[in-house]
């Protein structure tokens, strides 16, 4: 997110496990910039250090914004989803390397309610529901892989599952608002491109950084 919202917040840094783990803080709440500074890639992001550190940290609750691209015709660039449910047969992250524990995962419904809830209090239209399919990235997904992937889910990102995941196995409440900010490679006529992405995702920070602003409070 290339928000300034969190600009001014305190620097901290917690070692992890997984590593050392930047956070910013303001009062009771925390924001984690999941891809660092410099930006990693999806794939390398240090997503066990940043729960496992949120978790240190006795964060009662996570709300994840994340950038998607729609599977579906109606679901349109500028719009927002808030999954109900995840789809990620690659790469899964678990805190459990070591010991025989397992978890049934679904999205935490309550939070889910409450960030619809506020999205709808700053006038924003009712976000969706949706399953979010997860790809490894960097790269975008092919035609042909879409051409499957539309069967499966209705939104594709590269990050919300492997956080979701282990929020699940930490038991901390997880729900993310998704900014729908391209049709899928192929989904439409037109030509992908990174930069239609960074445009449309662009336009929906203001909405996201009013609905950050009303949940953390901020004048
Ligand atoms: N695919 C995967 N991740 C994404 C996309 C996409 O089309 N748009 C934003 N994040």
């Amino acid at each position: 997110m290339q928000s300034t919202l969190f600009a001014e917040w305190k620097d901290i840094t917690r070692e992890t496990p997984y590593g050392a783990v930047a956070v910013k803080t303001e009062g009771r709440h925390f924001f984690v910039q999941r891809h660092g500074i410099p930006p990693l890639p999806p794939h390398r992001i240090n997503y066990r250090g940043y729960i496992w550190a949120l978790n240190a940290l006795k964060v009662k609750e996570i709300i994840a914004v994340n950038s998607v691209g729609s599977l579906k015709p109606g679901l349109k660039p500028g719009s927002f989803v808030i999954p109900h449910d995840f789809l990620s047969f690659w790469d899964v992250p678990t805190f459990w390397d070591d010991e025989m524990k397992f978890t049934v995962p679904e999205m935490d419904e309550e939070l889910r309610g409450r960030l619809s809830k506020a999205c709808e209090d700053i006038g924003m239209e009712r976000p969706a529901s949706g399953i979010y399919v997860q790809t490894r990235g960097p790269r975008l997904e092919t035609r042909a892989e879409v051409g499957v992937l539309k069967k499966m889910g209705d939104v594709v990102g590269m990050t919300m599952a492997s956080e979701a995941t282990l929020c699940i196995e930490a038991g901390i409440p997880y729900a993310s608002i998704c900014s729908v900010d391209n049709y899928c490679n192929g989904i439409v006529g037109r030509r992908l491109t990174m930069e239609e992405i960074g445009r449309t995702g662009l336009k929906s920070l203001g909405a996201i950084e009013t609905l950050l602003k009303k949940l953390c409070e901020i004048k």
